[in-house]
């Protein structure tokens, strides 16, 4: 993680890991250096908010999208705004006056979590599915229940970070080399309280109640490539700050199962890929990218502005500022490309590698800016 993201200050833009979530440099640097002229910012591949999180801090309006309900529900933390109180009484609420139904029975449930753990973690569940809407406090307890969901037991005793039982990787591990992984290890679940270890997150969370011109509705969860998903969207944003999948990078959704049943998913894998880029070919790849230009170029702004950090895995073996390019022109809008620069991130390109099973070294990342003209 990058020097920003590992302060305490910024707990909340940690509030839960998402992979292939760029450094909390980045999108600072590029709206400290255009703050004055106030932009309002969108980021169509949102992530877990990281774009969003920095515009908060410093104050910006942003919105964000994406087609994970993952993404979208840690994204929605990073814009509301509320006291950690309200998180924790809502918490206690839901899990007093909620019955729990639903509950897995399969081994990987009842090898990850304690029995009466998962009944709480079941009523939780169920509480804030059936809510209609959210308020800040939901929209926190939420993002913050995924990141609570499963992690390493403590190495002291007191209250656990996680609910679960010790996970062997820190995205959502597949279910039989899980119960494979505890069995080996005779590691039984320990029994967490999930207010407690809600708790302990949420008073962490600095700048929490701090007020903010946005709120929690501006992430919005659809295909960024589709113009009715920017129906939902100022028309008058004026930045894109983004990072798109690499090419061949799909699996967000499988990767964070676990989270994925949390929000209402089935309670195993689901390895069907929706709404994601198409990834059947660097031409297909481009033009799926290129409609996403499209939606930006809508804005109404007098001048708009993207920096688009994009990387490819070495295996690929395609150009990465080729594969933009076209994206570009593909999108049938013309765009003055202001610099090109390498990002030089080479732990978050190993962790992307890491991730798509590539034993090559790390990405090839750049920063692209670029003017709508
Ligand atoms: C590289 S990640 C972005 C990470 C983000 N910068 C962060 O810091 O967390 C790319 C994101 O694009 C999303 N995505 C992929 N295809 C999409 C589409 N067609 N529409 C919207 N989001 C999409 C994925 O779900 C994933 O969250």
């Amino acid at each position: 993680m990058s020097q920003m993201s590992n302060k305490s200050e910024n707990a909340l833009n940690a509030i839960c890991p998402y992979f292939t979530m760029f450094p909390l440099e980045y999108p600072t640097r590029v709206l400290k250096k255009y703050k004055s002229s106030n932009p309002i910012v969108v980021d169509p591949f949102c992530g877990r908010g990281t774009t969003l999180y920095a515009a908060r801090k410093l104050g910006l309006d942003a919105w964000g999208l994406d087609s994970s309900p993952v993404a979208v529900a840690i994204a929605k933390a990073k814009l509301a705004s509320c006291n950690p109180d309200e998180v924790i009484k809502l918490a206690q609420k839901i899990i007093i006056e909620t019955t729990p139904s639903n509950i897995p029975s399969s081994e990987f449930f009842k090898w990850a979590y304690h029995e009466d753990t998962l009944k709480q973690l079941c009523a939780l569940r169920k509480g804030l599915l059936n809510r209609n809407r959210d308020s800040n406090a939901s929209a926190v307890l939420r993002a913050a229940a995924l990141g609570c969901l499963h992690g390493p037991l403590n190495k002291r005793e007191g209250i656990p970070s996680y609910f679960s039982n010790q996970m062997p990787r820190t995205f959502s591990s597949k279910p039989n080399y899980s119960v494979r992984y505890w069995k080996e290890r005779k590691l039984k679940p320990k029994p967490a309280n999930i207010v407690d270890v809600l708790e302990k997150k949420v008073r962490r969370l600095q700048g929490l109640s701090n007020e903010y011109v946005g709120n929690h509705n501006q992430i919005i969860f659809g295909d960024s490539r589709k113009p009715i998903t920017m129906t939902r969207v100022s028309d008058n944003f004026s930045m894109v700050i983004t990072s798109p999948p690499y090419y061949g990078m799909r699996t967000y959704v499988q990767d964070h199962w676990l989270r994925n049943w949390f929000l209402g998913g089935p309670d195993d894998v689901d390895y069907i890929v929706r709404n994601q880029l198409d990834h059947n070919g660097q031409e297909n790849f481009a033009e799926s990218l290129g409609d996403v230009w499209t939606n930006m170029a809508s804005s109404n702004a007098n001048e708009l502005r993207m920096f688009v950090r994009f990387g490819i895995i070495p295996s690929a073996k395609v150009d990465t500022k080729s594969i933009f390019l076209s994206s570009l022109e593909s999108s049938g809008e013309r765009w003055r490309l202001i610099s090109t620069r390498s990002a030089k991130t080479a732990q978050e390109g190993k962790r992307q590698a890491r991730q798509m099973n590539s034993k090559s070294q790390a990405a090839v990342e750049f920063d692209f800016h670029v003017l709508r003209q």
